[in-house]
């Protein structure tokens, strides 16, 4: 049994991809099931949190025992889902994979072929929710992110990862390196815990329950600390 260390803790949790439309029938989307945010949604509420799941798009999951879910489509609607959760919130954690850029227009009607070159989608940049919520979070409040890296060293995979924590200037940052039956879809996930304070502690291979078991173990002396001030 998981220990009932988060009682009294309110948390946002973020899952599953963004879905960006382009005309009523297409999107360009992502490979997230959502397994992941779940399990840290999921033990949350296990150890006594009070959890609220923000959901993309995923794969087909039951909701999470005793936590409550609000779905969302495109990254701008996670966006302004996770602003108005996360104000009162201990932690929030960003599990989900947000599109980096969407159709800069939505068509009304289903785009069709011209019988020539295909038209270019043209693209523009979507908010970076997680610099956004680190800027706007109330004092005391951890805020956790994931990054999936691709790389064909460990190294380079970690490189990428620090580079991240900085840019995103979060608390803790999950670095899970794609690919090799870990990371998007699958069952299992391994890969770092980066803290703000330099220190690094990979995670073995293992469930998504494992890994948000781990993560839980990590944020929780930070609530500690931030408890004490
Ligand atoms: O859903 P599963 O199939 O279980 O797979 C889990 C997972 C691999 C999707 C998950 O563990 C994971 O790594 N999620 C983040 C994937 C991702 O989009 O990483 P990123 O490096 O693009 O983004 C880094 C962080 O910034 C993430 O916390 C992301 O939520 C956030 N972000 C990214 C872009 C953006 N515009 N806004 C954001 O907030």
């Amino acid at each position: 049994a998981l220990p009932r260390d988060l009682v009294g803790r309110k948390v946002v949790v973020s899952a599953g991809g963004t879905r960006e439309p382009l005309d009523p029938v297409r999107f360009l989307g992502n490979r997230s099931s959502g397994k992941q945010g779940y399990a840290l949604a999921r033990v949350a509420a296990q150890r006594g949190a009070e959890v609220t799941l923000v959901a993309g798009n995923t794969a087909d999951l039951a909701d999470p025992a005793g936590a409550r879910v609000l779905r969302v489509g495109s990254a701008r609607e996670l966006r302004d889902a996770m602003h108005a959760e996360s104000a009162g919130a201990d932690v929030v954690v960003m599990a989900a994979a947000v599109a980096d850029f969407r159709p800069v227009a939505l068509s009304d009607s289903k785009i069709k072929k011209s019988g020539q070159e295909p038209a270019p989608i043209k693209l523009t940049t979507n908010p970076d929710i997680l610099v956004e919520l680190v800027r706007a979070r109330p004092a005391g409040q951890v805020v956790v992110g994931f990054a999936a890296e691709t790389g064909d060293a460990t190294g380079d995979v970690l490189h990428h990862g620090r580079a991240k924590l900085g840019r995103k200037g979060c608390d803790l940052l999950v670095v899970n390196a794609v690919g090799d039956g870990k990371a998007f879809e699958v069952e299992d996930n391994a890969g770092w815990l980066l803290a703000a304070d330099g220190s690094e502690t990979p995670i073995p291979h293992g469930s998504k329950t494992q890994l948000a078991v781990a993560v839980w173990n990590a944020i929780l002396p930070l609530l500690d600390s931030c408890a004490r001030l």
